[in-house]
C-alpha cells in the first residue's frame, strides 16, 4: 500500500502497453506512480482517452516528453524515472525519420536536461533488442559472427538464412549484451542514441542509470499493430475469426517472446537491485521460438488446427532473421527469472483477444498488409 513516504516513480509513456502493466506492478509493490504520456493517437485512438485498464491510482499528466515545462511538473518530488515514452516500430521509422529521431532521441535529451536540476535515485531506460540488428551467429566450426547482415539479393531469392562472408550457412546463438550494436533501422538508431546519452550523462552527473534491452514483449492490451509482438495479437484475432495466420519468409525466423508480466517484474527488480546501476541487461524469456511454433500453439489454443498458416514466401525490407536473448546477466545480477511459459502467456492473450472481439472495441477485423507503408513488402 502506498503511503506518503513510499517512493514515487515517474513512468514516461506509462499509458502504453508495457507502461500500464508496469504501473500495476509498481502500485502492487507499494510505490506511488505518476505517468507522463501524450496519449498519442496511434496507440490511444483519435479520442486520446486514458486507457480504461490503467490502474486508477496512477496519476496521469498528459504532455509531450519534449515539453520541458510538463516534464518539470511531472518530475516534482519523484524518486526515480522509468523512461518508456517513444515512437515504436522499425519499418515505419524508415520513412517517418524525423518523428522517430525527434520523440526518441530529442525527447530523451530533454528528459536528461530536466534531470540535471532534479536529482533522482535511479533512471531506467527501456531500450530494445533492435539495437543488435541480427543476433549473434556462429559457423559449424565455431567461428562467431557478431555483426551479420543478410544480403538483400539473397533474401529476394528466398535464401533466408544469414551466411558468413564466405557464403557458408551460419547458426543463431543466444545474444549476450556484449554483442556489438548494429542497428538496422532509424528506430534502432534512436534506441541506441537513448542508451548512449543516458549512459554518458548518468555517469557524468552521478545519476544511477540502468538500460533494459527488451526483446519481444507480448500480452493483453497490446495492439495488433505493435511491431514487436503485435503479430501474436493479430494471429489470435485471425484464428478466432476463422482466418489463417500469415507467416512471412518461411516462418522459421526465431524470436524471444517474453510475457509482459515478466518484463515489468524486470523493471521493478532493476529499480530495487543495488547492482543494477551503470549496467545494461537483456530482458527476454531466454528461449528461442519460431513464428511457426507460435502460430501452431495459437491454433491449438483457439482449436483452429484445421487452419494451416499461409506462408507468404516473401521477406520484408529491414526484417532480421533471428535474435534471441542470453539472459544470464539479468538472472545473476537482478535475480530475474522469467516465470510465464509461452503456453500460459498465449492462453492469457487469447482470452483477452476473445473478450475484445466480443466487445467489438479494440480489435477490428483482421488487417491486410498496412496500406500506409511506403516501403515495399
Ligand atoms: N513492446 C515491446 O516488445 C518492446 C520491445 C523493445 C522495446 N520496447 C520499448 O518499450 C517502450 C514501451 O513500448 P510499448 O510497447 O509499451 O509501446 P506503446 O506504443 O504501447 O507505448 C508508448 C507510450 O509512449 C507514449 N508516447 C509516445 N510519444 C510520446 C511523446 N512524444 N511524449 C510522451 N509520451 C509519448 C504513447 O502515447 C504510449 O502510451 C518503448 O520505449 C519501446 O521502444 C518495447
Amino acid at each position: 500500500m502506498h503511503t506518503d513516504t513510499s517512493p514515487t516513480i515517474l513512468i514516461t509513456g506509462g499509458a502504453g502497453f508495457i507502461g500500464s502493466h508496469l504501473a500495476t506492478e509498481l502500485l502492487q509493490h507499494g510505490y506511488g506512480v505518476r505517468i507522463l504520456d501524450n496519449l498519442t493517437p496511434r496507440v490511444h485512438g483519435p479520442e486520446r482517452h486514458r486507457p480504461n485498464h490503467l490502474d486508477p491510482r496512477a496519476k496521469v499528466i498528459v504532455g509531450d516528453i519534449r515539453d520541458p515545462h510538463r516534464l518539470l511538473e511531472a518530475l516534482d518530488g519523484v524518486d526515480a524515472v522509468i523512461h518508456l515514452a517513444a515512437v515504436v516500430g522499425e519499418r515505419s521509422s524508415m520513412y517517418r525519420i524525423e518523428k522517430y529521431m525527434s520523440v526518441n532521441t530529442t525527447g530523451t535529451a530533454v528528459l536528461l536536461e530536466a534531470l540535471l536540476d532534479h536529482p533522482i535515485k535511479r533512471l531506467i531506460v527501456a531500450s530494445s533488442s533492435a539495437v543488435y540488428g541480427e543476433g549473434l551467429y556462429c559457423s559449424y566450426n565455431g567461428t562467431v559472427y557478431p555483426k551479420i547482415r543478410r544480403s538483400p539479393d539473397r533474401v529476394a531469392r528466398g535464401d533466408w538464412e544469414p551466411r558468413s562472408p564466405d557464403g557458408e550457412v551460419i547458426y543463431p546463438l543466444p545474444t549476450p549484451e556484449t554483442k556489438e550494436a548494429s542497428p538496422l533501422s532509424v528506430y534502432a538508431i534512436s534506441k541506441y542514441d537513448q542508451e548512449e546519452m543516458c549512459r554518458l550523462i548518468g555517469e557524468l552527473y552521478g545519476i544511477p542509470t540502468t538500460i533494459l534491452r527488451l526483446f519481444n514483449v507480448y500480452g493483453p492490451h497490446q495492439g495488433y499493430t505493435s511491431p514487436y509482438s503485435g503479430m501474436l495479437t493479430e494471429y489470435a484475432s485471425r484464428l478466432l475469426q476463422d482466418l489463417p495466420v500469415r507467416l512471412f519468409e518461411d516462418g522459421y525466423q526465431q524470436r524471444d517472446f517474453v510475457s509482459v508480466y515478466d518484463a515489468v517484474r524486470a523493471f521493478r527488480l532493476a529499480l530495487e537491485s543495488p547492482g543494477a546501476a551503470r549496467r545494461t541487461f537483456n530482458i527476454g524469456s531466454g528461449r528461442p521460438y519460431t513464428f511457426r511454433t507460435v502460430a501452431d500453439l495459437l491454433a491449438t489454443i483457439t482449436r483452429r488446427q484445421r487452419l494451416s498458416p499461409e506462408v507468404t514466401g516473401t521477406g520484408r525490407i529491414g526484417d532480421i532473421r533471428h535474435c534471441t536473448a542470453d539472459i544470464s546477466r539479468a538472472r545473476e545480477i537482478l535475480g530475474y527469472d522469467p516465470k510465464v511459459t509461452l503456453e500460459a502467456g498465449l492462453l492469457d492473450l487469447v482470452a483477452w483477444v476473445e473478450a475484445e472481439i466480443a466487445q467489438r472495441q479494440k480489435v477490428p477485423a483482421p488487417l491486410e498488409v498496412p496500406k500506409s507503408s511506403r516501403l515495399p513488402v
